[in-house]
């Protein structure tokens, strides 16, 4: 279906903004509002002015800081118990991989084996009498002490094409034979190459020797900090709006084809670069230390296209020049990186005296406003 068809097809199915957007299979809500627009203004004028009671059962969390610079796209609360629910049951052992709001429902193991999450930000809690935490970049692993030990593996990795593959390889090789492999299959909108990547991903899988089900549109994620700050700019209520198919397999056997038809060979997925984090205030700043030493007369610049994102697509004009993220959407170049994480970690006084610190070395602390 073309957008225009699926925007019209939305209009007619839909009562509310939030349903409109979720129909949009992953279309970012800054092009699906304008195009929903295109084919019928006053409805869409109506849904913003009437605000979002479908989905007042579900309240975003307002308060929480999000890191763009690991793609925290978290599930919804509703998700969270449905994914539970759906996937494991007492005593078995499940594995996460970039899942970490699932840990709170995790199930527990009177035997005292742990559950395992794989998530390489630090700044997660566990309960450690029932789940081990490795900080580890999963594009990294190699061999594992872990193969063959979990009855559900579940990974949802930042949603590129390379590391859906490399993740699949990782719970593959974790998962027992006959346990049973979910992850959230990107929406076919979500770029303009997204409906081939959904299609590679399932030829992986049955190249894998996995049995699978699609659950269509069933899992629902919360907006994170950065994407509720470019919703609002755009004059958009942050609303639940993005929604995936849930792919849930079963390893049948111990096949692990490396080739797969169909598919051409594709580069391997990219190590998470060195960073840093910081909370000031209810901010949090990502670091990106990828640079040594700076080029340019001042600590930092803005990037070609300002910097608020306008979108989290990786392919964001200026983007790539980027090295410093705030949770509340905005981004910059910092020219020694390094150097600026060693001032911060200095830093002391309350949120305000530090951003007025970050001031006078340059940055620029509207921002913060
Ligand atoms: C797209 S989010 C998925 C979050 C998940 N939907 C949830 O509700 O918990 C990706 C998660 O994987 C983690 N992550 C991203 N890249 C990673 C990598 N290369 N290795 C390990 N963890 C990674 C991030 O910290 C984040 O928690």
């Amino acid at each position: 279906m073309e957008v225009k068809e699926l925007c019209q097809a939305a209009i007619k199915h839909c009562d509310c903004l939030a349903d409109a957007l979720q129909f949009c299979e992953g279309l970012f809500p800054t092009i699906a509002l304008s195009r929903l627009m295109e084919v019928d203004r006053k409805v869409l004028e109506c849904w913003i002015r009437n605000g979002n009671q479908k989905l007042s059962t579900e309240k975003t969390n307002e308060f929480q800081q999000d890191s763009f610079a690991l793609s925290t796209w978290q599930f919804s609360e509703n998700c969270r118990t449905r994914l539970r629910d759906l996937l494991w049951r007492n005593e078995q052992r499940v594995c996460l991989l970039g899942v970490p709001s699932l840990v709170e429902y995790l199930p527990s193991n009177a035997t005292g084996l742990k559950n395992l999450l794989i998530d390489v930000s630090k700044s997660i809690h566990v309960n450690q009498e029932t789940t081990i935490h490795l900080p580890y970049d999963i594009n990294l692993l190699e061999g594992s002490e872990f193969a063959e030990t979990f009855d559900v593996c579940v990974f949802d990795p930042p949603w590129y094409l390379e590391n859906y593959f490399k993740w699949i390889e990782v719970a593959l090789s974790y998962c027992k034979i006959g346990g049973t492999i979910a992850f959230p299959l990107l929406g076919r909108m979500t770029r303009m190459d997204a409906s081939q990547d959904r299609e590679w991903i399932l030829a992986n899988c049955e190249a894998r020797g996995l049995e699978f089900e699609l659950y269509r549109g069933i899992v629902l994620y919360d907006p994170p900090s950065f994407e509720r700050s470019i919703l609002l700019r755009n004059g958009i209520p942050p609303v639940q709006w993005k929604r995936a198919d849930l792919v849930v397999a079963t390893r049948v056997d111990s096949k692990c084809a490396s080739i797969v038809d169909g598919v051409p060979p594709i580069a391997g997925p990219k190590p998470i670069k060195p960073m840093r984090q910081f909370v000031i205030g209810q901010y949090l700043i990502d670091i990106v230390l990828d640079r040594s030493a700076g080029y340019g007369s001042g600590l930092f610049r803005t990037p070609l296209g300002g910097y608020w994102m306008k979108t989290p697509s990786r392919k964001e004009i200026g983007l790539s020049d980027c090295n410093v993220y705030v949770s509340n959407g905005a981004r910059l170049i910092c020219e020694r990186p390094l150097d600026l994480g060693s001032q911060l970690e200095e830093m002391g006084g309350s949120p305000e005296q530090t951003i007025m610190q970050l001031g006078t070395l340059g940055f620029p602390i509207e921002i913060f406003s």
